[in-house]
C-alpha cells in the first residue's frame, strides 16, 4: 500500500471514530433532555386545575367552590397509586372523573405527580 493511502485510511478511520463519539454524546444527551413520559398527558388533561407543578389553580378552584389540594402535599402524595388512579377514572369530591385517558397514561401522569413531591 502507498504511503498516501495508508494516511488516507487512518484519518477516515479517525473521523468515523469521532462521529461515532460525537452521536453517543449527543445520543445520550438527548436522553437526558427526554421530557418525563407523563409531562405531556399532565399538562393537557390536569394542568388546567393542577398548575404545570401541581399546584392548585385558585380561578379554577373560585369557579368549581371547590377546594383543590397541592398535588405534590403530604395528603396528596400519600394515597398510593391505585388511590390516586381511582380519583382520575372515578373523581373524588369537586373533581369529575377524567374520561378517556388510557391506562398506561394514567400510570405515567402519576409517575409524573411524584415529581411535584415537596421534600
Ligand atoms: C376541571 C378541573 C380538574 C381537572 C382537569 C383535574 N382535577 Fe384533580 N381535582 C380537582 C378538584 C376540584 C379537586 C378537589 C376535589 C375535592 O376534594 O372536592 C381535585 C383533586 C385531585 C386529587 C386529590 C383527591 C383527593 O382525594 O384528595 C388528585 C390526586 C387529583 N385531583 C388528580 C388529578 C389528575 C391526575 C388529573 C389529570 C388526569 C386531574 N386531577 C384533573 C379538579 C380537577
Amino acid at each position: 500500500m502507498r504511503a498516501e493511502w495508508r494516511n488516507a485510511t487512518f484519518a477516515a478511520g479517525l473521523l468515523a471514530a469521532a462521529v461515532a463519539q460525537t452521536f453517543a454524546q449527543s445520543a445520550s444527551l438527548a436522553a437526558d433532555k427526554k421530557p418525563h413520559p407523563g409531562k405531556d398527558i399532565y399538562e393537557r388533561r390536569c394542568a388546567l386545575c393542577h398548575g404545570p407543578d401541581g399546584s392548585p389553580q385558585e380561578s379554577v378552584a373560585k369557579m368549581l367552590q371547590a377546594e383543590i389540594p397541592h398535588l405534590g402535599s403530604p395528603r396528596v402524595q400519600s394515597k398510593s397509586d391505585a388511590e390516586i388512579q381511582k380519583v382520575v377514572k372515578d373523581g373524588a369530591g369537586k373533581m369529575k372523573a377524567m374520561k378517556g385517558i388510557a391506562d398506561m397514561d394514567i400510570t405515567n401522569i402519576i409517575a409524573f405527580m411524584r415529581t411535584f413531591k415537596k421534600p
